[in-house]
């Protein structure tokens, strides 16, 4: 474990987040997705001070693990937890997990259907059904909408939970893209043949993230947004005009320089000897990919104040080399407070493009090594 490399959490930006994306989302209910540890920055701490200070009710789970442990620790709350995409509901210690720890699956394929719908113990559950509308990932095909809804029919319900679909593109425009238009074209043609089977959905959800920038499926009862309520949009740089989201990163990573020294073009750095841009000061910094800060990192920007850096030479286990040239030196201090992202979207959405890696995976590849701190 680090002592000084830690990512700081601020609970108070989710919060201004949250309150962004309420204005987006005027009328809607949210389902908050905190799969993979809430994108990395802690489930039981997010999911807390979501309930306790937010008044979220819903949250999105990819496994039954995950969700298990949220009803576990958090045992002292009220919440309602969907399980995505690894539901297991087959298996008879996991049906018994959804039956006794008000877990709810959401129902992808035909084998959990009828597994659910033949089991006497799931008589009264909530089905929370998700179709396939173009992603091609999971989802009840939707050519076998008729034949679902005469399923649920025969087991005497007049209605089901939840009905939804995924986007495969909402990173694009919504407006534009052929994709998303035919996905919501397919939704509202599922929705109508539930309508008219006499089979009532109480709610329904299209839009994560993507969609929910750009204003699209609030039509809906509820969004499902993940990544933005972390910080970063999810919209491909080029379709940023697009987005009407304004949100702040919610942590900062921070690390300190463990020495510094002057160097000359050429000069050889590191591991591989990498021969140094120009004349300048090297910094090395307590971060390396045992932390999560992967050689993909190499060549990116990074500020010391208002100076800017570039790593350059190998990143290693344990440390990175931050270079700076002579023309722009900043005032460095062996135990300066290194901050490689911080709330600002726009350096961390320059940190992403240039190391050609999406967000989310930014803040899921952080290590164990790397302690979380919450303010
Ligand atoms: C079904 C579903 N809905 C919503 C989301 C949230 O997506 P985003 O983080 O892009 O908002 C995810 C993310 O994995 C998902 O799988």
């Amino acid at each position: 474990m680090r002592f000084r490399s830690r990512q700081v959490i601020s609970l108070k930006a989710l919060e201004e987040n949250y309150k962004k994306l309420r204005s987006i989302c005027v009328n809607n209910k949210v389902i908050f997705m905190v799969k993979a540890n809430a994108y990395g920055h802690g489930v039981v701490q997010v999911v807390r001070h979501s309930v306790e200070k937010l008044g979220i009710t819903e949250f999105g789970c990819a496994s039954l693990g995950e969700a298990l442990q949220l009803r576990e620790e958090l045992y002292d709350l009220e919440f309602e937890i969907y399980v995505f995409s690894d539901v297991q509901v087959e298996l008879r210690e996991c049906s018994e997990i959804y039956l006794n720890r008000r877990i709810i699956p959401v129902i992808s394929n035909r084998e959990d259907l009828d597994f659910i719908l033949a089991n006497r113990d799931f008589e009264n559950f909530p089905l929370f059904i998700k179709f396939n509308t173009g992603m091609n990932r999971l989802g009840l095909d939707m050519e076998s909408v008729d034949d679902v809804i005469k399923s649920i029919k025969l087991t005497g319900r007049k209605s089901i939970y939840h009905l939804m679909t995924h986007l495969s593109s909402s990173s694009m425009p919504v407006s534009k893209n052929k994709r998303n238009l035919l996905q919501f074209e397919n939704f509202e043609k599922i929705k109508n043949t539930f309508k008219s089977s006499g089979i009532e959905y109480e709610y329904s959800s299209i839009s994560n993230s993507g969609a929910i920038e750009q204003g699209a499926g609030l039509e809906e009862t509820h969004v499902r947004p993940g990544l933005i309520m972390y910080g970063p949009s999810s919209l491909l740089p080029q379709y940023s005009h697009l987005s009407r989201w304004k949100g702040e990163i919610i942590s900062k990573l921070e690390t300190y320089v463990i020495s510094f020294f002057d160097v000359t073009k050429g000069q050889p750095i590191g591991y591989g000897a990498t021969p140094c841009p120009s004349n300048g000061k090297v910094a090395i910094i307590a971060l390396g990919y045992g932390d999560g800060f992967t050689t993909r990192y190499i060549g990116t920007h990074l500020y010391h104040g208002e100076v800017r850096g570039q790593v350059v030479g190998r990143v290693n286990m344990d440390m990175a080399q931050v270079f700076f040239p002579e023309d722009e030196l900043p005032d460095l201090k062996v135990g300066d407070t290194f901050t490689v992202w911080d709330h600002s979207v726009d350096k961390f959405s320059e940190f992403c493009r240039e190391a050609k890696i999406i967000p989310y995976e930014v803040f899921i590849g952080l290590t164990q090594r790397v302690p979380k701190r919450y303010s």
